[in-house]
């Protein structure tokens, strides 16, 4: 073993003594561990550790970014097919297939609910006329004219006077409630058409009735609102539906 020159060693002790704090032993015997010594193992206070180089306080965004969690790469992908997940989501919203909203189904409900009590689940009759396999299309071949009486009912167009086809010979008894107030206006012709279209069989009414969808989605036909019992003409109801057959695409 080389022996270790004396100021050496004594420099390693001084150094030793000063980060522990002690004062350097004089004459620390030559090879004689310092660590060995009951003052340099003692712990030294913390307080009289020479300070470490003090870090550069962080600006406070560097901080905030260093703090911030990270997106992950893998997530970047999702990003970026996000709008192509909304364009694909929007395409859902399309309107539902006509049978579910179109003017037909609204009357097939308010038929249940409104007339089937008096003029029967199929339109066989009841305390009111029968509606189906023709019958209705027979007291009114106009559907304007069929339209005015659901709106008006039997008080509005009064008691004696005559009403439908003159070849028909009706006049009115009583009973037929009026609807104009009650429905809105897609709901009276929902249900007009469903008596001529689904009870009677009208294939006219039927492709009608989907022109009139046609011309509601696209925007051309507005069916909110009621229809006026007092005011109402044929000629009111004729317009209204030749705005929906005429810019049709014939479908
Ligand atoms: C309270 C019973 C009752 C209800 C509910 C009722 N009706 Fe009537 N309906 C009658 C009666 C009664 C007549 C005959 C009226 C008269 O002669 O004054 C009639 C006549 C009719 C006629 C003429 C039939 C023909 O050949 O002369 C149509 C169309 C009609 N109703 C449609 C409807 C529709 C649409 C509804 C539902 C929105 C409805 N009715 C609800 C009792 C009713």
């Amino acid at each position: 073993m080389t022996e270790i020159p004396e100021h050496l060693l004594k420099r390693a002790a001084a150094a030793r003594a000063a980060t522990s704090g002690e004062d350097p032993p004089a004459d620390t015997p030559a090879g004689s561990p310092v660590a060995d010594t009951p003052a340099a193992a003692a712990p030294a206070p913390p307080s009289e550790v020479p300070a470490e180089a003090e870090p550069e306080p962080l600006a406070p965004y560097i901080v905030a970014h260093n703090a911030r969690r990270k997106i992950p790469w893998w997530a970047v992908s999702a990003l970026l097919l996000l709008p192509l997940w909304a364009f694909t989501y929007v395409g859902t919203l399309e309107r539902p297939p006509q049978e579910a909203t179109g003017v037909l189904a609204e009357g097939d409900h308010v038929y249940a609910a409104r007339c089937a009590s008096c003029h029967g689940a199929t339109g066989s009759g009841g305390s009111g006329y029968p509606l189906a396999d023709g019958e209705v299309l027979t007291t009114f071949p106009s559907i304007a004219d069929h339209v005015v009486w659901v709106v008006q009912g039997s008080d509005a167009v009064g008691l004696g006077n005559s009403y439908g086809d003159p070849a028909r010979n009706r006049t009115v008894i009583g009973g037929m409630p009026g609807w104009g107030d009650v429905l809105t206006r897609e709901e009276l012709l929902g249900v007009v058409l469903h008596e001529r279209a689904r009870l009677s069989g009208s294939e006219d009414d039927a492709a009608l009735a989907e022109a009139i969808d046609d011309a509601v989605h696209g925007g051309t036909l507005d069916l909110g609102g009621h229809f006026d019992p007092v005011t109402i003409t044929t000629q009111e109801v004729d317009d209204l539906l030749a705005s929906a057959s005429g810019d049709g695409d014939g479908h």
